[in-house]
């Protein structure tokens, strides 16, 4: 049973990392669909936006109730992400509101901070209406993947890439529907990594998929990666799980320092690429956010 005061801070925490990172991936189906699908170009950008009103609300009552490990962990935002923002939404056209993102940038923590039952009750709430969103998010990214199977859609994304963001989806509706329980999820250790592995080796496909055919070294790097967190998903077992968080601690800073690596050459146009300045610093938080869980499940 978690403490009233774990609760708002865990549920604050999960929000400002997920909430972003959904209005994100509607960002790109909204940029990767042609001019013939406007209705559903139009409904990305509508879920998008509404996960940016929630967002907002996030922003305003995690202040100085996060925890200080949250926030240097780079995870809600980094130093790239208002840069990828401005060139991603000039490049595409798209609405990026980047207020969110420098309001983010200025987050405390305050350790005297008062976990009060006025504020439990508002992210009672906020958590609601985010499984709620959340679900709906879910159910039209599971719609794209199904059209896209049957050839009634071109999208400029993998299904892959689309069933990657829906488990992510689905991972944030278990993550909230556990706190609304006041507990954590019921996982083994070979569980959680798998989850996050399976994610990093995904991302690392994708970006050489995505990387122009003559930025040959990035591409060996990448399959390098996907390659080694393949094989630590593959390795999981009960007994040799505490070996498997070491190395996935290990893998997993490795591919933070080449999606950093990635995020800045992009942002200086020096990679020759199909994918946005914002795709890479959004798979580099999600690197970070994957860390501050390894260091302390191993802590
Ligand atoms: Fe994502
Ligand atoms: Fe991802």
């Amino acid at each position: 049973m978690l403490s009233r005061e774990e609760y708002i801070r865990l549920s604050l925490e999960i929000n400002l990392f997920f909430q972003r990172i959904m209005k994100e991936h509607l960002f790109f189906i909204e940029t990767s669909l042609p001019p013939v699908e406007a209705d559903k170009i139009a409904e990305a950008r509508s879920l998008k936006e509404s996960f940016e009103h929630l967002l907002s609300e996030t922003v305003y009552y995690a202040n100085g109730a996060i925890s200080d490990e949250a926030i240097k962990a780079n995870e809600f935002v980094t130093p790239q992400t208002l840069d990828a923002e401005n060139i991603s939404s000039r490049l595409t056209g798209a609405s990026i509101d980047s207020m969110i993102t420098r309001r983010e940038l200025q987050l405390v923590s305050d350790p005297n901070f008062n976990y009060g039952e006025r504020l439990e009750r508002i992210v009672c709430d906020l958590n609601n209406r985010s499984i709620n969103m959340v679900s709906e998010v879910i159910a039209f990214k599971k719609k794209l993947i199904d059209l896209s199977l049957k050839c009634r859609i071109f999208i400029a994304l993998y299904v892959d890439l689309l069933e990657h963001i829906t488990r992510e989806a689905m991972y944030y509706r278990e993550a909230l529907k556990n706190l609304q329980n006041r507990k954590l999820p019921d996982k083994t250790l070979c569980d959680k990594l798998n989850f996050w592995n399976t994610i990093m080796g995904e991302h690392a496909q994708f970006i050489d998929g995505l990387l122009d055919p003559t930025e040959k070294e990035l591409k060996d790097t990448a399959q390098a990666f996907a390659k080694k967190f393949h094989r630590l998903v593959k390795e999981c077992m009960k007994p040799a799980e505490k070996q498997v968080l070491e190395r996935s601690l290990d893998a997993t800073e490795a591919i933070r320092d080449y999606k950093r690596a990635a995020t800045i050459g992009s942002l200086a146009c020096e990679i020759r690429s199909i994918f946005l300045p914002l795709l890479a610093d959004h798979v580099l938080r999600e690197a970070n956010h994957y860390l501050r869980l390894l260091n302390k499940l191993s802590g």
